[in-house]
């Protein structure tokens, strides 16, 4: 089979459950991972023949991509930050809206950061709910000595986590812990203080399970998804409770946000009594983000 036969046999596979340009750059992306050719080379040598086992290849893509499974899973790796992220079906695929928070955050640490340089200090960082690794790992790429920890529930995540970090080549301090889980917190961090501790926790609402799309919620891990509709707040609330003895005075906390949760979050925090709280909107100007200082 020709390229360019390969190309048709894909789209005619698929074109009816996605838009033609996703068809297009689902392509694009399996052909330089499995062809090892870029969208122009594709072009160029469209009359060159692919061998059998490759073609496999991408038989079975097309049956995942049939099956709704992100192509991010399928391919096995995406990019966060301009960075490159393995990731399978243990780690929520790092969104858009999580570069926006690391860029934040990095504002915020390159402030303390001349502060400390004339200490002779070093910042010290705390991700809550790693995933993928994505946040400590952009932010530690960024900074000439990361002194950073990160910890998750999830083993699993945990891996891929370790993977991306040597993937990367920065050094993150790993934890498997559970953040609800109070009375764990002083075997993992006696003695640990933090100048930043940040969190994208699971923020979903059940109810809003009706709006989200059939790859999110077949395929991407409902721990790092969902909370209870009673208690959408639960990890923000416990995190804040975790920040009166684990982040320093003066220390800043950062959170990813659900969109329509914003005034429930900035309450919680006022009552927990922190001050300085900002709330910022992403590019599609919807409330998710929010910083503030410990008193
Ligand atoms: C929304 S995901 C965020 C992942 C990653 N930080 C990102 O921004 O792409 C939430 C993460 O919290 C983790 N998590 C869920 N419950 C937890 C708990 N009780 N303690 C610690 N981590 C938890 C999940 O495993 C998941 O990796």
């Amino acid at each position: 089979m020709k390229i360019k036969e390969l190309k048709k046999y894909f789209v005619d596979s698929i074109s009816e459950l996605y838009p033609s340009e996703e068809v297009q750059s689902f392509f694009n992306l399996l052909a330089e991972k499995h062809l090892e050719m870029s969208r122009i080379e594709i072009v160029l040598n469209s009359d060159t023949s692919i061998s059998e086992a490759k073609i496999t290849k991408f038989n079975k893509a097309i049956q995942r991509l049939k099956n709704f499974e992100p192509i991010q899973y399928i391919i096995g790796e995406t990019e966060f930050y301009g960075l490159p992220f393995k990731v399978d079906k243990n780690v929520l695929i790092p969104r858009p809206e999580t570069e926006e928070l690391v860029s934040w955050v990095l504002e915020s640490v390159s402030v303390i950061s001349d502060i400390e340089r004339s200490r002779n200090e070093l910042s010290s960082i705390l991700d809550i709910g790693t995933g993928s690794g994505c946040i400590p790992i952009s932010i530690a790429s960024k900074l000439p000595k990361p002194n950073i920890t990160a910890l998750d529930i999830s083993k699993k995540a945990l891996e891929v986590a370790k993977q991306n970090a040597k993937l990367n080549k920065v050094n993150i301090n790993f934890i498997e812990a559970d953040i609800l889980n109070d009375k764990a917190w002083n075997l993992e961090f006696k003695n640990l203080e933090f100048d930043v501790i940040v969190s994208n926790p699971p923020y979903v609402r059940e109810l809003e399970k009706e709006q989200m799309k059939p790859n999110v919620i077949d395929h991407e891990p409902a721990t790092a998804l969902f909370v209870k509709d009673e208690d959408p707040l639960l990890f923000y609330r416990k995190i804040a409770i975790f920040c009166q003895q684990y982040l320093k005075e003066k220390g800043t906390l950062f959170f990813e946000i659900n969109e329509y949760l914003s005034n429930g979050v900035c309450e919680m925090l006022t009552i927990e009594g922190f001050k300085n709280i900002e709330v910022k909107k992403d590019i599609f100007n919807k409330n998710r983000m929010v910083k503030c200082n410990k008193k």
